[in-house]
């Protein structure tokens, strides 16, 4: 049972639950490697029996280069863009194999009006031929440069070993 956790992160906070999820894939016995969209290859998605994928939630939705460019100004400047990130690398990703499987989610704000990248990183994941395995998840920071709200790590644990179960029920 292999398991594959992409993330985007600009202040580290959705590689921490990304990494908690992949605790949790392993705790129910998958084999997981848990990657930055910047570094993750199509490769390491081929054959891949659940790919799990994740990112901040930036205007409502998953972040544009200009919006990850403001996470940035100190680095690149205010005007800055980035390219690197979970909506770009889904467009590129090829179609899934059979019976690959699939879930979505996100960190955001502690607001009713946050909004949800996980939407439309899902929404993406379908289009490929992905079977989504469960709904679109929401971890939530305190602040756009975190701390997550107390919790949250346990609870993507939780997530990671409940998606790894279904599906290797699924499979056997
Ligand atoms: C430009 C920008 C726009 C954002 N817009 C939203 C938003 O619409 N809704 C929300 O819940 N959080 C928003 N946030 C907060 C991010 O969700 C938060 O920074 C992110 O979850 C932290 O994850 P990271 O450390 O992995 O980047 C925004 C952050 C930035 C930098």
């Amino acid at each position: 049972m292999d398991v594959v956790v992409v993330y985007e992160t600009h202040y580290g906070q959705t590689r921490e639950i990304a990494s908690a999820i992949a605790d949790g894939a392993r705790e129910a016995g998958a084999d997981v490697t848990v990657v930055g969209v910047e570094d993750a290859t199509a490769q390491q998605v081929d054959g891949a029996d659940l790919l799990v994928v994740g990112g901040p939630t930036h205007m409502l939705g998953m972040s544009r280069p200009w919006s990850r460019g403001k996470a940035h100004p100190q680095e690149i400047g205010t005007g800055g863009e980035i390219d690197d990130g979970v909506r770009e690398w889904l467009e590129d990703l090829p179609a899934a194999g059979g019976g690959q499987r699939a879930a979505a989610f996100d960190t955001r704000l502690p607001s009713a009006l946050a909004g949800g990248a996980a939407h439309g990183v899902a929404r993406a994941l379908r289009r490929h031929g992905f079977e989504l395995v469960a709904d679109p998840e929401g971890f939530v920071v305190e602040e756009a440069e975190g701390p997550l709200r107390a919790g949250e790590e346990d609870r993507a644990r939780a997530w990671g070993a409940a998606l790894t179960g279904k599906v290797t029920a699924a499979v056997r």
